[in-house]
């Protein structure tokens, strides 16, 4: 099965209104025949999006939302609010926001219905630690994270999976290709054993340390449609390196 890969670009708590430059070279380079070949995204801080947002041809997204529309929640935003500066898609459950604020996979999979409430798609992350990879629980934890954290009403045009082990995430390291394929394949027998022939369809992003150096490896992998890029995405030539693997 074909699925259209994606190559989305998370600037963390990195960019003012002044990396609007940056953002619209990756636009500019990310051009009609790329465009052919991949779907690319930039979740810039929330406070860029309506800039960035301008920009016709690159979707953004938010990276984070609350799973509430609107209310009294101090410093949170909601994903109507990303939707109507133009935002097409949200990053829940990111492993920063997992370990740094407690988000449960309840809470993830809140923030997924919430996001396509506001007709974003989620993207939800899972990934394991460095001491469940060492205990070798990789797969029964990613598998069970998959499980809690997507909605019974998860399709592939609503969500995409992004599988980033934390121990892998700004270090500079990677799994081997066998162990990330060995992820993504089992990631696969259980979207497809809740979701039918759609599970089929999901995208199953990797993240973690990808670079124009690491890209075509990793994204050649089987079951691996795309990657989810973090310190590589702040800077256009990197990025598109990365998509020009495709
Ligand atoms: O969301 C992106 C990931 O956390 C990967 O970050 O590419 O800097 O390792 P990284």
């Amino acid at each position: 099965m074909t699925v259209r890969p994606l190559v989305a670009g998370n600037w963390k708590m990195n960019g003012t209104k002044e990396s609007y430059e940056e953002f619209a070279k990756i636009a500019a380079g990310y051009d009609a025949a790329l465009a052919e070949k991949i779907d690319m995204l930039v979740c810039p801080p929330a406070v860029l999006l309506a800039q960035f947002a301008e920009v016709e041809n690159l979707p953004v997204g938010a990276q984070n939302c609350h799973a509430a529309a609107s209310g009294a929640h101090t410093g949170d935003i909601s994903a109507e609010m990303v939707a109507n500066v133009g935002g097409k898609y949200v990053i829940v459950g990111h492993s920063e926001r997992r370990e740094g604020y407690g988000e449960t996979d309840a809470d993830v999979a809140a923030k997924a219905e919430a996001a396509w409430r506001a007709g974003l798609v989620a993207i939800v992350c899972i990934g394991e630690s460095l001491e469940q990879r060492e205990a070798g629980e990789t797969i029964a934890v990613v598998t069970e994270q998959i499980t809690k954290s997507l909605p019974d009403a998860t399709t592939s045009a609503n969500t995409v999976v992004a599988y980033e082990p934390i121990w892998a995430i700004g270090t500079g390291k990677t799994p081997t290709a066998d162990d990330v394929a060995e992820v993504h394949a089992a990631l696969r027998k259980s979207l497809v054993e809740r979701f039918g022939e759609d599970g089929e369809k999901i995208r199953l992003l990797y993240g973690g340390s990808v670079k124009p150096t690491n890209a075509s490896e990793l994204l050649a992998l089987p079951n691996v449609n795309g990657a989810l890029v973090g310190g590589a995405s702040l800077k256009a030539a990197d990025f598109l390196g990365i998509a020009e693997a495709y």
